[in-house]
């Protein structure tokens, strides 16, 4: 079974601050999207890479593409995205070419994700799990709230929902090709990542366990720790 990815590198990183599109600012000197495009090309069972480039950068993500170094049996596909995330994997799901019938969806944002946790991913899949995601337990208690009208009231709590049963989800995520091309023509409700769009199906979706490199680079501080996790590893 051949497996591909798609990963959505299309969004600027408001919360990063202004910049580069944030999958183009540098860690340690190499762009973010060409640190995720080596994490999940570095798993052997990944032949086909789809980079969802932001709407008008495509050239130069092909570009960066050809300019660093990438597994020769790995083939790398480019295409523009759009205005949500959950548009851009659907478009880079619309250049899939037939024949791949597992699909990851790996955030550019995630550029540390160890190779295990990819092969964890698609070994799910494979044992029959149409939709699997990696995460961590958290190491915060989390409250449901009433969101506040005006930004920095005070916002009622709702709710505490039992950390214990509580999973903090991470990419890449995991699918059968047609589970994840139904999901994404059926369910058109804003939702924050693919595995959801699964479970409105009524599908079953597991979690595996993920990695604490797998954390997504959200805001400036997350640059430090990227670059201190690639620091330890001599990247
Ligand atoms: N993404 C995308 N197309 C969009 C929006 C997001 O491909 N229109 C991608 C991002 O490039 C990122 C992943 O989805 O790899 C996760 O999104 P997030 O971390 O929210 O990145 P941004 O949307 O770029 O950041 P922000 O929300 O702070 O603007
Ligand atoms: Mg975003």
């Amino acid at each position: 079974v051949r497996t591909a990815a798609v990963i959505p590198a299309a969004g600027r990183g408001v919360r990063l601050g202004p910049g580069a599109p944030k999958a183009l600012r540098a860690l340690n000197g190499t762009p973010m999207l060409i640190h995720a495009v080596r994490a999940l090309a570095a798993s052997r069972a990944v032949s086909l890479v789809v980079v969802v480039a932001p709407p008008d950068g495509a050239a130069e993500v092909k570009s960066l593409l050809d300019a660093h170094s990438l597994p020769e049996r790995t083939d790398f596909l480019v295409v523009p995205g759009g205005e949500s995330r959950q548009e851009s994997v659907r478009l880079g799901l619309g250049a899939l070419p037939p024949g791949y019938d597992i699909v990851l969806v790996h955030d550019a944002a995630r550029p540390l994700v160890p190779v295990e946790t990819v092969d964890a991913v698609i070994e799910a899949v494979r044992d029959g799990a149409p939709a699997v995601v990696p995460a961590l337990p958290l190491a915060d208690t989390v409250k449901e709230v009433e969101p506040a009208r005006v930004p920095g009231e005070p916002e009622p709590v709702l709710a505490t929902p039992e950390r214990a049963r509580l999973r903090a989800v991470q990419t890449p995520q995991g699918f059968d090709r047609a589970t994840l091309l139904r999901a994404h023509e059926t369910v058109t409700d804003n939702v924050t990542d693919d595995a959801s769009m699964v479970e409105q199906l009524g599908e079953r979706v597991v979690v595996v366990p993920g990695h604490e490199e797998a954390f997504k680079v959200t805001r400036p501080l997350d640059l430090v720790l990227a670059e201190a996790v690639l620091a330890r590893r001599r990247l």
